[in-house]
């Protein structure tokens, strides 16, 4: 599998699908108050801490989701997406990260299993790793931490395709980048 080059930081492609610009403003009952610019500041102070870059794109048009999605392959380690309203409907989306073959998550501000009928399936979900809903804004934090744990070549992740020498670090607890495996606090 072609993925971005080892010489730096692990890079994540973090996409917004539409409407979520209006977040903050936007049923607030349902999606919270938390503002977009708000969510990328958050990830990017997580990313740091984890040893990530992450690029930010929100874009209302499901072409130029697609398109990004398409390019993100030899450039980025993974994708953390909430597809938004496309989550249900856009085949293309779904075909998109399937060929870009890419470790990805789906996050949902809201629990789209508790919602709509029609907010209940996600054509996404069968093409990335899992799926995060219903934790407001939290969703992309828990979101991005899943995703950084599943990057083969992160100090972090626990990824069978990860370098020996690290993975049996990983197993015998050592710290991590700031993170402890619960093995090491035996
Ligand atoms: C959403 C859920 C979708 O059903 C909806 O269309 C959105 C936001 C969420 O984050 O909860 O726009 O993806």
């Amino acid at each position: 599998m072609k993925t971005a080059s080892r010489r730096t930081l692990p890079k994540v492609l973090v996409i917004h699908g539409p409407n979520l610009q209006l977040l903050g403003q936007r049923n607030p009952s349902v999606y919270g108050r938390v503002t977009l610019s708000a969510i990328n500041r958050d990830l990017q102070a997580q990313a740091r801490r984890l040893g990530a870059s992450l690029t930010v794109l929100q874009s209302n048009h499901e072409g130029g989701i697609v398109d990004a999605i398409g390019k993100a392959r030899g450039w980025y380690d993974g994708i953390l997406i909430n597809p938004a309203a496309y989550t249900h409907t856009s085949v293309a989306i779904r075909d998109a990260l399937e060929a870009a073959d890419l470790p990805a998550v789906e996050v949902h501000l809201s629990n789209i299993h508790a919602r709509e009928s029609f907010r209940r399936t996600s054509l996404i979900a069968p093409v990335v790793a899992g799926q995060v809903a219903g934790f407001g804004a939290n969703s992309y934090t828990l979101g991005l931490a899943a995703l950084i744990g599943l990057l083969p070549h992160h100090p972090a992740s626990a990824h069978p395709g990860r370098p020996k020498e690290l993975r049996s670090r990983l197993r015998r607890g050592r710290r991590v980048v700031g993170l402890t495996s619960r093995r090491g606090k035996r």
